[in-house]
């Protein structure tokens, strides 16, 4: 995993007398730079840290597009993914308290509870987080199969977020599934602002948003977006599948900085907050 930005920072060029660098060798890597061990997933997870907690809410999103902007090829965000990618989105999930993310991916793509993973244990503990983040699904007409591991058999019960007319059978049916149903708006659907508070107010205020396009778009026109940890796949696919956001514009851009960019094999990992 090479390091593209903050520019790593390195060390003086060696003094007259020392031994040249091989041509095309990288310069030494400055041991202060706190940026280091990115191979490491606890080099990964320092990259990555949330902010203090003490600052509020924190929604970040992750997901990734191939170089011509389709959020999926085949149906599936798979084929757009790499080993490096897996392991980015495993440590994203890792220090989270909860994985957002809409019912349209959790029946495509076939969610499962989040795993507790022994690599992370420690860390989670000392951030006095579950062994594993939450899963919360948004769906407004409670269209899911209750009967599914998600629902029935993860570590920390997962939640399903929705408003207020969302039909009471299948809220009935969520709930004995050993689901939480959170009402977080007036009509069909959940209002991401309320969606994001109800989330916090429960303590869950390391947000992972997992998409989809429909979802992450409401997500960002009501503001609710910190950052972005966006992979860039060196792949073209043309097709008609949508960008990563795919639902109302905002009137003017919001801007957002760079904060990370990872490199490997050809695939780029951006990471980018408000502001
Ligand atoms: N490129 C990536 O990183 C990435 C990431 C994730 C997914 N994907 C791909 O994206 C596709 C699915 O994305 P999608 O955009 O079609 O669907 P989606 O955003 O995952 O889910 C849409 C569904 O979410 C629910 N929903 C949306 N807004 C809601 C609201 N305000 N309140 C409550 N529920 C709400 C509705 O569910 P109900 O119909 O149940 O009411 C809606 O049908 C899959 O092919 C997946 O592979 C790609």
């Amino acid at each position: 995993m090479r390091r593209l930005y903050p520019v790593p920072s390195a060390l003086p060029a060696p003094s007259a007398g020392a031994s040249p660098a091989a041509p095309g060798s990288q310069p030494p890597q400055d041991p202060q730079d706190s940026l280091t061990g990115l191979d490491s997933l606890d080099g990964l997870a320092d990259a990555y840290a949330y902010p203090d907690r003490a600052a509020g809410p924190w929604l970040r999103a992750n997901m990734v597009a191939s170089l011509d902007g389709a959020a999926w090829h085949d149906g599936k965000s798979q084929g757009l993914s790499s080993a490096a990618d897996l392991r980015i989105f495993g440590t994203l999930r890792a220090l989270a308290d909860v994985v957002v993310v809409g019912a349209g991916t959790v029946r495509q793509e076939g969610y499962r509870p989040a795993k507790a993973r022994e690599a992370f244990a420690a860390r989670r503990a000392a951030a006095g987080q579950s062994p594993a983040p939450v899963i919360a699904v948004l769906s407004a007409s409670l269209d899911l199969d209750f009967s599914l591991p998600l629902f029935t058999a993860p570590l920390v019960p997962t939640i399903v977020l929705t408003g207020a007319t969302a039909p009471p059978e299948r809220v009935a049916a969520a709930t004995k599934a050993g689901a939480h149903v959170v009402t977080a708006g007036e009509g069909a659907g959940a209002d991401p602002v309320r969606a994001v508070r109800e989330l916090a107010d429960l303590g869950l205020t390391r947000m992972l948003h997992e998409g989809g396009p429909r979802l992450l778009a409401q997500f960002t026109a009501a503001g609710v977006v910190d950052e972005l940890c966006l992979t860039i796949a060196p792949l073209l696919t043309a097709g008609d599948a949508p960008r990563i956001m795919n639902g109302p514009g905002i009137t003017v851009p919001e801007r957002f900085s760079p904060a990370l960019i990872l490199e490997e094999d050809g695939f780029l990992f951006t990471r980018y907050t408000r502001g």
